[in-house]
This record gives C-alpha cells, sequence and structure tokens, in this order.
C-alpha cells in the first residue's frame, strides 16, 4: 500500500499574503514537519491557474520562483524524501487530463461554481477566459493525478474539491476503479484541524477574505511588504463602534480578525491572546501591539527569506518534478486506456 497523498497549490499571480501563509502554508509546513514519512505530501505551484485572469507575464517566472522561497523560508522540510515540490506546468498530464476531464464536465456544473460566477462578474464577456471557466477541472487533475486523498481547503475551495470528488466518482462509475476520490470536506477539516478553514480578513472590509487579487492592497499585507509599512497597515484597520474587545467574528469581524492575526503570527494561543485583550477597551493600544507583532514577524521571516539558498530549490524541484512526472503520467496512462486513446 502507498503513502496516502496530502496536496495543496498556492498561486503565484502576485505576491503572497499573510493571509496565504496562515491559512494554507503554514498548515501544510506543520503536517509536513509532524507527518511526511507517513504521508506524501505535495505542496506546488499551479503555474497555469495563474492568468486565468489577466496578469503580467513578464512577472510571472519571478513570481514563481519567490513563492517557493517562501515555501523554503516558512520552514518545508526540503529535504525530506516524502516532501515535494513542483511546478504545475512542468508536469504535462496536468494539461492533458484536463482535456480528458472536460470532455465529461458539464458546462451548467462549471457555471455554477461560485469563485467563476465572483471572478466574471467583474470582467466583460470577452475577457472572461474559457480558462477562468475550466479553472476547477484542472484543479481537479491537480489533485486526481497524485491521488490525492487530503487537501487543505478554505471555504473559496469547497465546490472545486466537491466538483473534484464528483467528475472522480463519475470517472469510476463509468469505466471502474479509476481514481482516488478524496475525502470529502468535513473530514478533511477533521484532519487539518481547524487552522485549515481559516481564513484571514481584509484590513479595510474584515468582511471578506484578504485576497492578493484586491487591486488597492490597502487590506492587504504582503509577506514582501516592509515591516513598517505592514504595521502602518494594520494601524489604518477598519474596526468598529462597540468599544469592548471581544473575540466575535459575526459582530466585531475586525477586531476578531487583529485576535487570529495577533495569535498566529506570535505563536501563542488564541484564548490567551483573547485572555489578554477582552474586555479592554483601548483600541489604539491594541492595534499598536498588534502592529508590533506584525513587525516583528516580518521582520523575521524576510531574514530567513533572505537566506534562503536557489541552489537548493532548484535541485529540489528537478527531482520532485521527475518523480511527480512518473506519478502522473501512470494516472493519465491508466485514464487514456480507459477512454480508448490507448
Ligand atoms: N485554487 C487554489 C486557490 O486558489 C489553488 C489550487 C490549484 C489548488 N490547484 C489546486 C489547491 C489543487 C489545492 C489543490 O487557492
Amino acid at each position: 500500500m502507498s503513502k496516502r497523498v496530502i496536496l495543496t497549490g498556492i498561486r503565484a499571480n502576485n505576491d503572497l499574503t499573510i493571509g496565504n501563509y496562515l491559512g494554507a502554508l503554514l498548515p501544510i509546513v506543520d503536517m509536513a514537519k509532524e507527518r511526511a514519512g507517513e504521508y506524501r505530501v505535495n505542496l506546488f505551484v499551479p503555474d497555469l491557474h495563474s492568468f486565468t485572469t489577466p496578469i503580467d507575464h513578464s512577472q510571472l517566472q519571478a513570481q514563481i520562483m519567490q513563492n517557493l522561497r517562501v515555501f523554503a523560508a516558512a520552514g518545508l522540510p526540503l529535504d525530506h524524501d516524502d516532501v515535494h515540490i513542483y511546478r504545475q506546468s512542468y508536469i504535462p498530464a496536468h494539461s492533458e487530463l484536463t482535456w480528458i476531464l472536460d470532455c465529461f464536465t458539464g458546462m451548467g456544473e462549471m457555471g455554477r461554481m461560485t469563485q467563476f460566477k465572483d471572478k466574471s462578474a467583474k470582467l466583460s464577456e470577452d475577457r472572461i477566459s474559457v480558462g477562468l471557466f475550466n479553472y476547477p477541472v484542472l484543479m481537479a487533475a491537480d489533485i486526481l493525478l497524485y491521488n490525492a486523498s487530503y487537501v487543505p481547503v478554505g471555504e473559496d475551495q469547497t465546490q472545486h474539491l466537491e466538483f473534484t470528488r464528483d467528475i472522480a466518482t463519475r470517472m469510476n462509475n463509468q469505466f471502474g476503479e479509476l481514481l482516488t476520490v478524496p475525502l470529502p470536506v468535513p473530514k478533511q477539516h477533521e484532519f487539518f484541524g481547524k487552522e485549515q478553514g481559516l481564513r484571514i480578513k481584509d484590513l479595510q472590509d474584515p468582511t471578506k477574505k484578504m485576497s492578493k487579487s484586491d487591486e488597492t492592497g490597502k487590506g492587504v499585507v504582503f509577506m514582501s511588504d516592509k515591516p513598517e509599512d505592514a504595521a502602518k497597515k494594520v494601524m489604518s484597520a477598519t474596526t468598529d463602534s462597540v468599544n469592548k474587545i471581544s473575540f466575535d467574528p459575526k459582530n466585531q469581524p475586525g477586531i476578531t480578525n487583529l485576535l487570529q492575526i495577533m495569535a498566529l503570527l506570535s505563536g501563542r494561543s488564541q484564548q490567551e491572546v483573547n485572555a489578554e485583550w477582552e474586555g479592554k477597551e483601548r483600541y489604539g493600544d491594541f492595534k499598536n501591539a498588534v502592529a508590533e507583532v506584525v513587525s516583528a514577524f516580518m521582520l523575521q521571516f524576510q531574514s530567513t527569506l533572505a537566506t534562503v539558498d536557489d541552489g537548493a530549490i532548484l535541485q529540489k524541484l528537478q527531482h520532485s518534478e521527475a518523480v511527480m512526472n512518473e506519478t502522473a503520467n501512470a494516472t493519465l496512462l491508466r485514464v487514456q486506456k480507459a477512454v480508448g486513446l490507448r
């Protein structure tokens, strides 16, 4: 029996934010540190997903490399044989399986995806790419090629994981045991713990997720922000007029977001941080304290990032991509045989 696979992709179309870091990267890095050996851990850059909406292509290569450095600086154990980093486009099977799965996917089912609806609503008809439309099919291929069971999914990706399960099940029903169906969302949450569903909110609009594709960037702390700029963004975060600190995502989303950021970036438990601040009334003092935690974290992270060895990353990529091509091609061949291409 081969090892179960934990897999996730972190997009490189823009600079990573502390939201990506805390919500997506740290949980998988922790898994890799604690469970590699028992599981195989795949962390990849979905570079083919990065221009489903228009980007500046002259920056893409640099961003891909920068994301990989961030993975290393976050503590991903690159020297572990069961930990793999790779670029999606270096494994051609992703594109090939996507095409095949496209032909078993309904227009209606793609049109119902909320991420597609949200993103396409901002674009004129002619600028909505077919790539944005079938983004979830490529994502399903990303997962199914490696027989992955565990995929940490934030709220915005749950529909995509459910689609992955649907298309895998549909193929299995038609062609026999072909693809590994990843575990359903509640099981994913059980496996990864509470942190994985966590979404850091935008500092300016704490009702929405902190997103790297946000145009203004005012409510978004990027991993490359100068510590003092990050601190300023915290200081101008939207709060509320309750005038009493409490951990209450519903009624005080801004304050709650800051409490979470404080706990996660300082490595203290949420309870401890809440106990220190709940009931206090001076938002200014609280923001100052959060800003200090954020800038200290940035300073420390960026100095680690500066020491990351590009040579080691490139070597690891080369090795991982060779191994990944083998795994992915084996899955692709099964599917090609099933549909009569081989
Ligand atoms: N769609 C994911 C995001 O926006 C990135 C992603 C692409 C992904 N392929 C994946 C995540 C496969 C998990 C598994 O964040």
